[in-house]
This record gives C-alpha cells, structure tokens and sequence, in this order.
C-alpha cells in the first residue's frame, strides 16, 4: 500500500454536534485525554477549553463568552489520526455548522439522557441525512436520572428519522447507574464516578453466566438480560455499510463528564467510522487516494490575530497531500498560489506544517483572496460542490450610517458575506440591501465587525420577511410574469440569483399554486 493511503486510512474527520448543554464540548475533551492531547480531564472546566481549544480569536467572543466559531482540534490515538472540527454551540450560528458539515467524513451526534432529542439535533441531522453522513449517537449524562433507553430509542428514530442500533446499553440511570454491557465488544463496564480514571472493563462474553449476578445484583443482572434479549430481537445486527451509506446509527450510552462510556465510542468509532471519503466535483468525482492535491475552503475566519487584520481560511484536503511552498491553483481566480505558513491544527495549538494528507484540515492565512468554496488544485480545473446556502431565518435592511464611509461599508458587507458571516441579498425593485441571518447575534456581529474592521457604520431597519426562496423554472414565460407581478419582492443574492422575498408563509404557498411550473428553493444549491 502506498505511503499516502496509509495515511488516508489512518484519518477520521468528524464533528460532534449536539443541543448546547447536551455535553459536546465534555465529550470532546475527554477525547482529547484519550489522544494525550490534554492530560487532566475535568481539571480544564468546560467552558474553559471551549475558550482556549476553540475560539479566543474573536474578539467578540471574549467579550460575548459564547463560542462564535467553528475550529478543528486533531491527535493521535491508537494509530489514528483524529480531526474534530468543533461546531458552535450557539443557534445563531447554525449556519457555520451546516458548513462545518460539508468538511467531515462523519457525525458523532450527544443527546442528553433526560432531554432526549432538541431542536437544534433535528435540524442538523437534517442536513446529515441530505449529505449522507454517517452518524453514530451517544446517549450522554446516564448518572442523571433520565428517561428510560428505550423509549429515547424510539425517539431518536422517530425524531432524527434514522434506524438505530445500540452497542452498548446501560445497567440502571441516575443515582443508580451501575454501568453499560458493551455490546459491540462483549464486555461489562462498570462505574465507578471518577473524572480522572479511565474505564476498566471485564470481558465478558455470556452475559448468562451467574458471574453476572457478582457484579450487579440478582434484579439488574435479571433486568439486563430481558433487554438484551429484547434489542437482540427488535433490532437487526449493526451492518456497517449501512450504517457508512448514513441509514443506520450505532448507540452508545454513558456519562462524558465522568468519563464514562467515552473510550468504548471512540474505539468503536475509529474502527467503523469511515476514512476520508470521495468528494463530488461538477466536473467529476474525486477519490482521496489521488495523488494530485485538491482542496476546498468551508470556513474563513477573521481575526484570529488582534494585531493584523487578516484571516484563516480553513482548507479541507480532498485528495492526495498539500505541501508547504508549492504553488497551487486557485480555480476561481485562476491564479497560481504558494503557501509559506499553512497551519495545522493539533490539540489546542496551531502550528505551521509541512505538509498534510485528505482527511486533514489546514489553515491557510488570508487576506482577502478566499471565499468559501472556493477550490485548490495542484492544477486540474475542478470545481467542488456541496456548500449550500440555507435560506435565512431573520432578515433586516442594513443602512449606511456614516456617509463618509460609504465605500468602508460596502467592502465591509462583501467580504463578511464570502466569509459566510451571513447573506446579502438586494431588492430589484427599491435596490436596497436586506441582510439574512440565522439569529440575532449575527446582526450585532455584523455591526461590530464593519466598524472594528472596517471602520464603517451601518443601521438596521426592520423588514417583515418570513422565507427567501432561490426559484428557477424551465417555463421562461412563467417564470417572466412571476417577476413581473412580485416584482416589489424580487431579489438577487450575491452570485445574481433570483430569489423570492416572501413575506408569510400563505403568500409563499399561494405562489407554489399558481406558479406549479416554478421550483422553489430553500437551499441555494439545486
Ligand atoms: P455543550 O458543549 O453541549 O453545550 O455542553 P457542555 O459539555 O458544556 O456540558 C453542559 C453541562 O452538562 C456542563 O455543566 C457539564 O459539566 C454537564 N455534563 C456534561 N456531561 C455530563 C454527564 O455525563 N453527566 C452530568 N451529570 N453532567 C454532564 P455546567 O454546570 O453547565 O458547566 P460546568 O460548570 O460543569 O462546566
């Protein structure tokens, strides 16, 4: 095997998304314990890494204490090479993870015990389940008392719309959590609430054997064989195809603040969980084991220096393997490139490399010459896909506030825009500037980056907008007159779009009636 599919097949890049407080963010430190990324697990409070793992790089967010940005964490365990990328825990910032997504091989999803599935984890595993991603579930905080497994079964197919499959199951919840039974690997776990130990475990094969009955007690031992029968019965063996083709989930249970349950998940995750994966280009599909470079930006991120004004363009490498001082395509300004100082990212650092493998995540420092998804080629004209818009939640107008500075402003607006900070779109018909969001915050960050950055003011004013939808239609004549009459909704989005500003959600499907020949969109890729 060639030195570059070794190292493919070494790698594991995937995101752990979750309903803030759910645990993502205890989960992902003790994995870095696991990796020896970090050597105290619950020394470093949560918030705390969240701060100096993730994202003190924005200012914004120190004064905010929220994590605004999405970054990637990588380290070694048992000869795997894993990449977290983080997703921000704050729903105004969902978009950033929708994109994080397009950048990971797979889907760690935590779901609090008592909470079962939130708001938030339906609408990420939405976008899951449009890309296909494998998802494994971890089923966090059993030393809660929390609801019975297998009604959170039930709910999780029912909610998440995937079939499920536990591999581990826990013995009792809350104050008498005494454990799981690891299914996958045939072994008892059992707990012990230690934030600084790692499980130990004992093999064993036959859960029949009295020794059972030793370990936990005539009732649960009697409890945990009815519900192993049970799940060997109502659920099918774990088919791990379907579970890579994103149709299937692995369930574990346990408590990643104590530490419990973790290594079992990251042992059957590195060995199950896919390596990186073929990537689609309009042009073609292409393999990671290519020996040519290729790669995208999914994020770009200001400011992580406070002292230079530039930013991090987060590159996913699809194929083959980057190397520092070579020079690269850049597809969109069809201009050659070389980079001196791409970082990785390893543990809470960053560190500039030599070089780096698909699978892998690098940092790219920027000055205004990315936009996300954008393509590096090692010289191939490739174009990859996959990066949609999703329609915005909340819209405002944004207004100049210094005429002075009105060129300040407009360069503003358009690099926060290919950074993906949010969405710009103008009306046809009164050429005034509506920005779309997914929250609140993003309007404040907006604001606060255009006159930190940029020195700009801008003003927001109200406009009552329920949808944007992208419509297109093979019926010109159709699609004419609906621009005609709904010109005073008409608008374009940065690429010269058409969209439908639709101002309820009755307006919207009266237009879907009358107009049976027009598609509306509510992603901007179709
Ligand atoms: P998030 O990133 O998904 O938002 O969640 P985070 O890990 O920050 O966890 C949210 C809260 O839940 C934290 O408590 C954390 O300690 C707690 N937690 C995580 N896993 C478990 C678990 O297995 N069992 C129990 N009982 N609690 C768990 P906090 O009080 O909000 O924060 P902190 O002061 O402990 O940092």
């Amino acid at each position: 095997m060639s030195e570059l599919k070794k190292e493919i097949l070494k790698r594991r890049t995937f995101a752990i998304i979750s309903h803030p407080d759910a645990g993502k963010t205890t989960l992902t430190e003790k994995l870095l314990l696991f990796g020896g990324a970090i050597h105290v697990a619950g020394a470093v409070k949560s918030n705390k890494i969240k701060k100096t793992a993730t994202s003190d790089w924005m200012e914004i967010e120190k004064q905010r204490g929220i994590s605004v940005a999405t970054s990637v964490m990588g380290f070694e365990y048992n000869d795997h090479k894993i990449n977290i990328l983080d997703t921000p825990g704050h729903q105004d910032f969902a978009e950033d993870t929708y994109r994080t997504l397009t950048a990971v091989d797979s889907v760690i999803i935590v779901v609090d015990s008592a909470k079962g599935v939130e708001m938030q984890t339906r609408k990420l595993m939405e976008v899951c389940r449009m890309r296909r991603t494998p998802v494994m579930i971890f089923v966090n905080k059993m030393d809660r008392d929390g609801r019975d497994p297998f009604e959170l079964l039930d709910e999780l197919e029912e909610e998440l719309k995937i079939n499920v499959r536990p591999l581990s199951w826990p013995i009792d919840r809350g104050q008498s959590f005494k454990g799981v039974y690891n299914i996958y690997e045939e072994c008892l776990d059992l707990y012990t609430p230690n934030k600084q130990k790692v499980t130990e475990s004992i093999a064993f094969k036959d859960i029949s054997s009295p020794d059972l009955e030793g370990h936990i007690g005539n009732k649960l031992a009697a409890k945990l064989r009815e519900d192993i029968e049970l799940i060997e019965g109502v659920y099918p063996e774990l088919d791990i195809e379907t579970y890579l083709k994103g149709e299937i989930a692995p369930v574990f249970f346990g408590s990643a603040l104590n530490n419990f349950g973790v290594k079992e998940l990251l042992d059957c995750f590195i060995e199950i969980a896919p390596s990186p994966r073929p990537i689609e280009a309009i042009e073609r599909v292409v393999r990671p084991e290519e020996n040519a470079f290729t790669g995208f930006i999914f994020k770009i991120h200001a400011n992580m220096d406070p002292n230079h004004r530039s930013c991090i363009a987060f590159v996913k490498i699809c194929s083959g393997k980057f190397e520092r001082n070579m020079n690269y395509k850049h597809i969109r300004l069809n201009r050659l490139m070389k980079f001196s100082s791409p970082t990785a990212f390893m543990a809470q650092k960053k560190e500039t490399v030599d070089e780096a493998f698909a699978g892998d995540i690098i940092g790219l420092p920027d000055t205004g010459n990315f936009k996300i998804g954008d393509t590096l080629t090692a010289g191939e004209d490739l174009h990859f896909k996959g990066l949609p818009s999703f329609s915005p939640e909340m819209f405002k107008y944004i207004e100049n506030a210094d005429p002075m500075k009105a060129k300040q402003l407009q360069k503003g607006i358009d690099q926060l825009m290919d950074e993906g900070v949010a969405q710009l779109f103008v009306n046809q018909f009164n050429g005034r500037k509506i920005i779309g969001t997914v929250g609140q915050l993003q309007f404040e960050v907006i604001q606060y980056r255009l006159l930190h950055e940029y020195g700009a003011q801008c003003r927001w004013e109200p406009i009552s907008l329920y949808k944007a939808c992208w419509i297109e239609s093979d019926n010109y004549e159709q699609l004419q007159d609906f621009k005609k009459r709904k010109a005073q909704y008409m608008a374009v989005d940065k690429e010269g779009r058409d969209v439908f500003l639709a101002d309820s959600g009755y307006v919207l499907s009266m237009a879907q009636q009358d107009y049976s020949d027009i598609k509306f969109h509510f992603t901007s890729e179709f």
